[in-house]
């Protein structure tokens, strides 16, 4: 009999046809995420689980899924599932690395460009009928070209900004707590403490995964030290940053601009207080969303899910130490 999976989302056809072809599916057939009280039932026989970083995989949902053998996560980022609670159970983690680097640093690139030059602020302009001459100083930003870019956090998505900055002949500052040699040559970066970063930098972009350790790394603190000309950019997850002392840093010229894609509790709606700020770009965590992208990161999960359930060793496993050892059979 093929193994029950049980998927939280409407997710792409080629995914799904992964899936279907060795899985018994069961799906969360929605574009709204599916009710933890209907996840809880649903896990309850499965073997395997699709999910999203909108769903929680805790303590509570493994002792609700005994037979569960796999999470397979449709996203880079897993601070959503709580690992070792699945490691300590044998179950195995899976995430999507690799596949939305290019993706996602487009769009963090789109972000510096549209807060340095206030775009946002300029379309809204024009639609407000406000338009009504050329200005020698109307809608006047920053120049993003020879400017300095500080990353922190310079894994995949880090430096696939990096090399995107070289072409605006930005000078590229890095931190992180592990060195990398090879591509600070290749990029021209330089490894700083995080406070120096902070205070050299006219573009700050957060690449770090979310962590006990990074949570709120970016505070009143740090806000303080960068300076009142510099944008922070944010595609990587919304607590790495202290929202309340940001909208103060934006609201009171601490710094200048922000470009935000994911926020501290997500969705927001329309009153959130960042959202009246003329200096913000917000969007809503859309930093991997290209079609060809979306798809494929949806084919890797499934490919992961997949494996893991056939005994095979998954392609991109979070905890590999509960993988079994060769020679196993399923
Ligand atoms: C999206 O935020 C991801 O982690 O892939």
């Amino acid at each position: 009999m093929k193994p029950p999976v049980y998927v939280t989302r409407r997710i792409p056809q080629a995914a799904l046809e992964i899936l279907r072809r060795e899985c018994q599916v069961r799906i969360w057939d929605s574009d709204d995420p599916v009710p933890r009280a209907t996840l809880l039932e649903e896990v309850a026989g499965c073997e395997g689980l699709f999910c999203l970083l909108t769903e929680r995989v805790d303590t509570e949902l493994l002792e609700h899924a005994p037979r569960l053998r796999v999470v397979a996560n449709m996203a880079v980022g897993y601070d959503n599932v709580d690992v070792p609670a699945c490691t300590a159970r044998g179950v195995v983690v899976t995430n999507t690395p690799g596949v939305l680097t290019e993706t996602t640093a487009d769009l963090a690139f789109a972000l510096i460009l549209a807060t340095a030059r206030r775009l946002v602020e300029a379309t809204r302009f024009l639609a407000a009928g406000q338009w009504k001459t050329w200005g020698p100083m109307l809608l006047t930003g920053r120049d993003v070209y020879g400017s300095t870019l500080g990353l922190v956090g310079f894994g995949r998505i880090g430096q696939a900004v990096a090399r995107r900055a070289r072409g605006f002949d930005m000078r590229i500052l890095y931190h992180d707590p592990q060195r990398w040699e090879d591509a600070e040559k290749a990029l021209g970066a330089a490894r700083v403490a995080l406070d120096d970063l902070l205070r050299q930098s006219d573009v700050v972009s957060i690449h770090a995964p979310l962590t006990p350790d990074t949570h709120h790394l970016i505070g009143e603190r740090e806000l303080r030290l960068m300076k009142p000309t510099a944008i922070l950019v944010n595609t990587a997850r919304g607590p790495l940053v202290d929202e309340a002392a940001l909208y103060r840093a934006l609201r009171e010229g601490w710094i200048w601009a922000a470009g935000l894609d994911v926020f501290e509790r997500e969705p927001i709606g329309p009153d959130h207080p960042l959202l009246s700020l003329p200096n913000v770009v917000a969007l809503p965590h859309i930093a991997s969303a290209s079609i060809a992208t979306r798809t494929r990161m949806a084919t890797l999960a499934a490919e992961n899910l997949v494996a893991v359930l056939r005994g095979e060793v998954p392609p991109t496993p979070v905890n590999p130490e509960v993988l079994p050892g060769p020679g196993h059979r399923p």
